[in-house]
């Protein structure tokens, strides 16, 4: 039976193979999208397989077709072969080559359909969370990790990373190709630096969600602080953060909001990579002109620094530079699994314990686990031993909940703990607002950037039991540090002495 007649020109090796690789990936294809749609949803390598790596292999294989034909109606051309083998003709009176016409036609119609649904797929697919914080699971596992517990879990990384527009796609897929390179060949830095060289601007990218004309007011925020005593006794500070905004249209100008350039433009100029370190900073009044420059006092930009550092316009990403990806220091995590009861307060010691167990300075994940569990059980073992005696369950409770925070938090693998991401939010473990605000940088005119506690927030409440004091008046209570360390909170930054364990 020859059901299957080709014209005798496919009968070459390019052809059969082109031939060949076709028929396998379009079976291999349609195998995997039926498997994709029966889960729903989508695995990252799957996808590059059946939106990437697929697709130019059928190509490839139905263009090997005609070349090969090609080559072979060259070759016997050269070697005199009596009867060159004909061209296809296309008779339409023949009921034949209608049939393969409406066959062609009809086939070609799908394939030009799949064509451009798979290539929206890809374009989707390299879109994609899976793609971006799955593929290279090991270098990405702490950006995706910290991701999934913010608030952005449901923003996908490229509406920060990429933004609307081709241009920038093209662009990160450029930068996309070196990546896969640089993680193939293992040639990527550990920990991965930040801040990143070339973000995208945030008006393009936050402000696309979050608009600078809004207007916040101000917000309560509890901060739920845990003391290193016997008694893990609770230290909460209730304080009223002035947010503000900075357009009159929609509310007053005032608060943090005000740097957000409605107004007025801030530029700095950064010492180091991480912007850190500012001497310098510049502000112009939109509506008068007025430039004012303060520098820091103590430790001023040299002419030659001043000449060649890169001045900056402060946007959202100068304070909200882990809108994101916070990777949390031990002390701040032990405390809010104190607050949520996944470790008990009555475990005596156990804040102590807990944040040095995971300040450990483990190789891997697996170690710092194993570490944690025996240096938790250890302590109460030679320490309190009725407690030990007593307490199984909560122990093993608060060694499952600081090995739980260990891994969302601090990643040995990639070299990722809380001190290698600096957050500017704030000024209790990294210098954050103090940057420019810890009251030396001075302007010719002598004015100074605030330091004064009040500027930014206002206390309600502090403290617990016989301490506690809760505020009478708008202006606020004055801070009280939990452990007498005199009036030095006033003249040295928080950051100083707090970075994350115990002081
Ligand atoms: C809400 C916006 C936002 C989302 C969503 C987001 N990122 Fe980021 N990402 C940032 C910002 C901002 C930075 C740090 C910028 C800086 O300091 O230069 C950053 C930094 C990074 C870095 C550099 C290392 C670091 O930690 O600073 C990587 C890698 C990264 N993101 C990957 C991802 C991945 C993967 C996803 C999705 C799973 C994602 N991001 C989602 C805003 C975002
Ligand atoms: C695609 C829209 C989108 C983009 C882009 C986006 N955000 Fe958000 N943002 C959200 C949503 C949604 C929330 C959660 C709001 C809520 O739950 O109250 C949020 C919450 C926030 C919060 C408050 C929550 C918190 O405590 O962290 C901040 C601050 C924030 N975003 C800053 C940023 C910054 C900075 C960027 C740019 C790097 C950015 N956002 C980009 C949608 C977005
Ligand atoms: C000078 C530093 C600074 C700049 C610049 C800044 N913010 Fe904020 N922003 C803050 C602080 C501080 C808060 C108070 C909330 C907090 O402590 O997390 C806040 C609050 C917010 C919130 C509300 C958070 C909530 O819990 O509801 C959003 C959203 C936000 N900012 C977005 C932005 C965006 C978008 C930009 C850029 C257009 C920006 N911010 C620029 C410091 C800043
Ligand atoms: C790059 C330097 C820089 C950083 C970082 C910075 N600020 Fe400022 N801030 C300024 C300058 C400059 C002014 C304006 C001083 C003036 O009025 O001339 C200012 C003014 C303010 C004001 C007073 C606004 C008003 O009503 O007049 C507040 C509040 C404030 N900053 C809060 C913050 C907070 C909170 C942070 C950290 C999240 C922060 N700043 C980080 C430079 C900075
Ligand atoms: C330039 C603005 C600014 C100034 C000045 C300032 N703070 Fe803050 N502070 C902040 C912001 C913003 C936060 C909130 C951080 C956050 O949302 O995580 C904060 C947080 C805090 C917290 C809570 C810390 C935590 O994480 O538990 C305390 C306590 C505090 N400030 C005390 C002070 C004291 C005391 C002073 C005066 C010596 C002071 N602040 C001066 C902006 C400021
Ligand atoms: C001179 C160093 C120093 C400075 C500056 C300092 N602290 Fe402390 N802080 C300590 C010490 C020491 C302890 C007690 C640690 C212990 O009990 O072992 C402590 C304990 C605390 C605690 C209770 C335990 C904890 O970590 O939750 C809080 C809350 C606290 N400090 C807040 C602040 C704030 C807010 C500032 C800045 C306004 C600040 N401290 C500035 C040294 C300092």
């Amino acid at each position: 039976m020859r059901a299957l007649r080709f014209p005798r020109l496919v009968y070459n090796k390019i052809s059969i193979a082109g031939g060949f690789v076709a028929v396998i990936t379009a079976l291999t294809m349609v195998f995997f999208l039926f498997v994709q749609a029966g889960k729903g949803e989508t695995n990252p390598y799957v996808g590059i397989l059946i939106y990437m790596v697929l697709p130019p292999g059928l190509l490839v294989g139905l263009i090997l077709v005609p070349v090969g034909m090609f080559r072979q109606w060259k070759f016997l051309k050269k070697h005199g072969a009596d009867v060159l083998p004909p061209w296809p003709q296309i008779d339409f009176n023949k009921k034949t080559h209608r049939n393969v016409f409406i066959v062609f036609l009809v086939g070609g119609l799908i394939y030009a359909c799949m064509s451009a649904v798979g290539a929206y797929q890809a374009y989707h697919h390299t879109e994609s969370v899976e793609f971006c914080g799955e593929t290279c699971h090991k270098v990405m596992k702490p950006e995706n990790t910290a991701y999934r517990n913010s608030a952005h879990a449901r923003v996908a990384c490229t509406a920060c990373h990429v933004g609307e527009g081709a241009n920038w796609y093209a662009k990160s897929k450029l930068a996309g190709a070196y990546q896969v390179y640089a993680t193939t060949f293992n040639k990527y830095p550990k920990p991965i630096p930040t801040p990143i060289k070339n973000l995208r601007p945030a008006q393009e990218t936050c402000e696309q969600c979050h608009w600078p004309r809004k207007f916040f007011g101000a917000q309560q925020r509890q901060f739920n602080h845990y003391i290193y005593d016997e008694d893990n006794t609770a230290w909460p500070i209730n304080m009223l953060i002035k947010t503000g905004g900075g357009d009159p249209k929609t509310g007053q100008t005032a608060g943090i909001h005000w740097h957000m350039n409605i107004g007025v433009k801030v530029e700095y100029i950064a010492r180091d990579e991480r912007r850190q370190d500012i001497p310098w900073v510049r502000v112009t009044d939109n509506l008068t002109g007025r430039i004012t420059v303060y520098q820091h006092q103590d430790d001023p930009l040299t002419d030659e620094e001043l000449q060649n550092g890169t001045r900056r316009v402060m946007d959202c990403m100068d304070c909200h530079n882990r809108p994101s990806h916070n990777f949390h220091p031990p002390d701040f995590v032990v405390d809010r699994a104190i607050l949520t009861g996944q470790i008990a307060q009555d475990l005596p010691d156990i804040k102590r314990v807990a944040v040095w167990a995971m300040d450990g300075d483990y190789d891997s994940e697996e170690t710092a686990v194993r570490s944690i569990a025996t240096k938790i059980v250890d302590h109460y073992k030679h320490n309190y031993a009725d407690v030990f005696r007593t307490r199984r369950v909560d122990i093993q409770q608060a060694v499952v909940a600081t090995q739980q925070q260990f891994t969302q938090n601090i990643f040995p693998e990639m070299e990722v703990r809380w001190l290698d991401y600096p957050d500017n939010i704030g000024h209790f473990i990294y210098p954050g607002c103090m940057r420019c605000h810890e009251g030396k940088h001075v302007s010719e005119e002598g004015w100074t950037l605030t330091r004064e506690c009040n500027t930014c927030h206002s206390i309600l409440s502090q403290g617990s039991g016989e301490r506690y004091q809760v505020a009478s008046t708008p202006e606020g209570l004055e801070f009280v540090h939990p452990e007498d360390i005199g009036e030095e909170w006033r003249e040295i930054g928080c950051h100083e002495c707090h970075t994350g364990t115990q002081p």
